[in-house]
């Protein structure tokens, strides 16, 4: 396919692409390359014209918990532990109804594409036939990403924990159907996070993730009760990460570790060292008061960060809502922090895309070879005043842009259509 448009993309955290009326070639699901003029061997084909449009890369949004899709924006007026025993917990047994279940994931799936997420890393819930569903309407809606059973054995309601036996069951379980039945979504291994899982079951996850080479997700150190609380469950290990890291859950670059606010310089060496991609959740972190990650100082020091949504401790899907959210909460740490300059919209716009497309391979950049995941942005019809660059719309969108904005989404090549009628 060959499109004609304004293309912008964030190759890394402090380089923006700015091609303007240029023309990019797909082959496939990948990109050929993006010329300013024409390739004369692709003369006379069909070209798909967006006019002033700016495309950028798709949104990845690698921590998002589907079943709480429903409840974003509730119970904010509380922190961590008692949001999850209070909300959504809660809310997460009710996923034992396969029929509910699949009624939110095609709300949940819908919304991802409204929004422009068009690759995830979701957790789902304890329930096996739910996240196989949500795995199966994932593929169908044409997304790609990967979708977690999350196992929980210990210090949760009575419905909502598992016998451990049964949960590496089915885990296992889902990760054999998965690859027998699906090309492009992908079984994670999800231990909730180390309060909910015993030492047995993290152990069988960690052989799991040897046995089928898994990719792992979880969250550590989000609040400082829950810190403390893993500090009281594991007083023979001396920090959160290494806990997981016991377990063999640190798997190497395979490895997605929700928020990590609180980390030690011995936790930072250990996450570096294991290639561990940090995702930020700057909504969420103010929503249940967690705390402000020192993300320019972790990007300076080496760590592999990104930028999610977190629904819902996170109110909204929106990725560049995210995006600029992050920006925001950069700037007041930076007023307390004088010394960690803050980030720019544009570099966090490079963590919601190519920062986290990392994780997947060839993703979240208009580069030769890359998978083709984009979203066509036009602009809003109440901006019709003043001539805007396209990194002016960019910027305008990422601060005040949604789904209306987008004209059209692509994912691996392919033009992707809302995916469910409700
Ligand atoms: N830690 C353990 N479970 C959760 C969850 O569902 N959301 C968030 N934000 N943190 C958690
Ligand atoms: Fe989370």
């Amino acid at each position: 396919m060959i499109f004609k448009g304004n293309f912008i993309w964030a190759p890394e955290l402090d380089r923006l692409e700015v091609r303007e009326h240029a023309w990019l070639v797909t082959e496939g699901e990948t990109v050929a390359g993006v010329y300013d003029q024409l390739p004369p061997e692709y003369a006379g084909q069909p070209v798909t014209d967006w006019g002033d449009a700016v495309i950028i890369p798709a949104f990845n949004d690698m921590h998002i918990h589907a079943p709480q899709f429903v409840n974003r924006g509730i119970g904010y007026d509380v922190r961590l532990l008692e949001w999850l025993d209070t909300y959504t917990f809660p809310l997460e047994a009710r996923y034992r109804d396969v029929g509910f279940a699949e009624q939110v994931w095609k709300r949940f799936l819908n919304r991802l594409w409204a929004v422009g997420t068009m690759r995830f890393s979701a957790f789902a819930t304890i329930h096996k036939e739910a996240a196989w569903r949500l795995m199966e309407l994932t593929e169908q809606a044409g997304l790609r990403g990967l979708v977690g059973k999350v196992n929980m054995d210990r210090n949760s309601p009575d419905d909502l924990r598992e016998d451990t036996e049964q949960s590496l069951a089915d885990t296992e379980e889902l990760i054999c159907r998965s690859r027998a039945e699906l090309k492009h979504v992908g079984f994670i291994l999800t231990p909730r996070f180390v309060p909910s899982t015993t030492e047995k079951l993290m152990d069988g996850l960690g052989q799991l993730g040897e046995k089928y080479d898994l990719p792992v997700q979880s969250h550590l150190a989000e609040n400082p009760s829950e810190i403390q609380w893993v500090k009281e469950l594991h007083p023979d290990i001396s920090t959160y990460t290494q806990v997981y890291d016991a377990f063999g859950l640190l798997r190497k670059g395979k490895t997605i570790m929700a928020h990590g606010i609180y980390l030690s310089d011995g936790e930072k060496d250990i996450l570096r060292e294991k290639n561990v991609l940090l995702a930020h959740c700057p909504f969420s972190n103010s929503n249940v008061s967690s705390g402000v990650m020192p993300l320019r100082r972790d990007l300076e020091e080496g760590l592999w960060c990104c930028v999610a949504s977190d629904v819902a401790g996170g109110h909204t899907a929106a990725m560049n809502r995210s995006v600029a959210a992050a920006a925001a909460l950069s700037k007041l740490n930076w007023l307390n922090h004088p010394e960690e300059r803050h980030l720019k919209v544009t570099e966090t716009f490079h963590l919601a895309t190519r920062g986290s497309g990392a994780f997947f391979g060839k993703v979240g950049a208009f580069e030769p070879g890359f998978d083709f995941d984009a979203l066509v942005i036009t602009p809003d019809p109440v901006d019709d005043l003043l001539e805007r660059t396209p990194l002016e719309r960019l910027e305008q969108f990422l601060y005040d842009g949604d789904d209306r904005h987008i004209a059209a989404r692509y994912c691996g090549g392919a033009l992707v259509e809302q995916p469910f009628a409700l």
